[in-house]
């Protein structure tokens, strides 16, 4: 595997997976920004998401189920399933009015509305469309990064090209399915990179989910640890002064520095046990990003973090 960071960006998708609430969406800004501000066209695609993009791309307008421009490289758009569908059926039945008569009568509605797993077939089959879609002569995406949903969610994503493929061998939406699934599974064009916190629930939630997806045969790229606690707290010369401060009288607001300092020494050595443990299983090459201590991300941290996006 090509783990470095350029060739992470050199793929044309990329898939950011993860439990709920470790980061996937601030992770997948930074790569989308890091890669636009490395030459590459760009589209961030959000599954569907309730919270907005905007806060963390800056500008003006909200990130909505049609592709927004944000600069001259990078594009962004929250897909929802229902403007997915109707997108693709418009461009299946070629005609906006025959895929009203079509897709949008009442029985045609509870059939779909039954069939298991279209929303996420309507999502990602958008973002595979991406993929392909062509202007001027050329692709219109380099890449485009997908914010996929929650683990166990995008593992049920991500096997619908091949169930919908062996499901109805023929037919337009059996050859869009079969070309998802070579695109999924192609490590020239294709890596997941998984974003986790140094914690307990979210680090045995990643083994799971490297597993699901080496089973899918979808090509991993590096493993991002998220939010990692700051190294100072475990170094030496504070160990010193924490063991001596335990057996010495402080003064109380000393006394408060002191046990938020041993806090954070022990969330880091946390921290630093959990990553051994995640490089035996799943045993990837890893990115840190810090914690910052910033409560609300915005478009400044987003770029200092695209910014320190580095393997190691
Ligand atoms: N490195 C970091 N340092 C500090 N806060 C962070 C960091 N990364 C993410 N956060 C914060 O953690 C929260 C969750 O982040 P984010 O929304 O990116 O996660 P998510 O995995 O996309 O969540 P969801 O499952 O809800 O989609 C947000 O409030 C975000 O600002
Ligand atoms: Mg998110």
């Amino acid at each position: 595997m090509d783990s470095s960071i350029d060739g992470l960006l050199g793929k044309r998708l990329l898939l950011v997976v993860g439990k709920g609430g470790v980061g996937r969406t601030t992770v997948a800004v930074a790569l989308a920004r890091r890669a636009s501000r490395a030459g590459k066209r760009v589209l961030l695609a959000q599954t569907n998401a309730p919270e907005s993009l905007t806060s963390l791309l800056g500008g003006e307008t909200g990130i909505g189920p049609t592709v927004t421009v944000i600069d001259e490289r990078l594009s962004a758009v929250n897909m929802s399933p229902k403007m997915a569908l109707r997108e693709y059926g418009v461009l299946l039945l070629k005609y906006e009015p025959i895929y009203r008569a079509f897709f949008e009568n009442k029985p045609m509605r509870s059939f779909l509305a039954a069939f298991p797993g279209l929303d996420y077939w309507t999502m990602l089959g958008k973002a595979w469309w991406h993929t392909t879609e062509v202007q001027d002569g050329r692709h219109k995406y380099d890449l485009v990064v997908l914010d996929a949903p929650a683990s166990g969610h995008a593992v049920a994503m991500l096997r619908i090209p091949e169930a919908v493929a062996s499901a109805m061998p023929k037919g337009p939406l059996a050859r869009d399915a079969l070309l998802a699934h070579d695109l999924l599974t192609d490590p020239k064009r294709t890596a997941a990179t998984i974003v986790t916190l140094p914690e307990e629930l979210p680090a045995r939630e990643t083994v799971k989910l490297a597993r699901d997806l080496r089973e899918l045969r979808i090509p991993l790229g590096p493993l991002v640890v998220n939010a990692m606690p700051p190294g100072e707290a475990v170094e030496p010369g504070v160990a010193k002064v924490l063991a001596a401060a335990a057996h010495a009288a402080v003064p109380a607001n000393l006394a408060g520095v002191l046990a938020g300092t041993a806090i954070l020494a022990a969330r880091r050595r946390d921290a630093e046990r959990i990553l051994e443990e995640l490089a035996s299983d799943p045993g990837l090459p890893t990115i840190h990003l810090p914690r910052l201590p910033k409560g609300r991300l915005g478009p400044e941290e987003v770029e200092h973090l695209a910014g320190l996006l580095e393997e190691r």
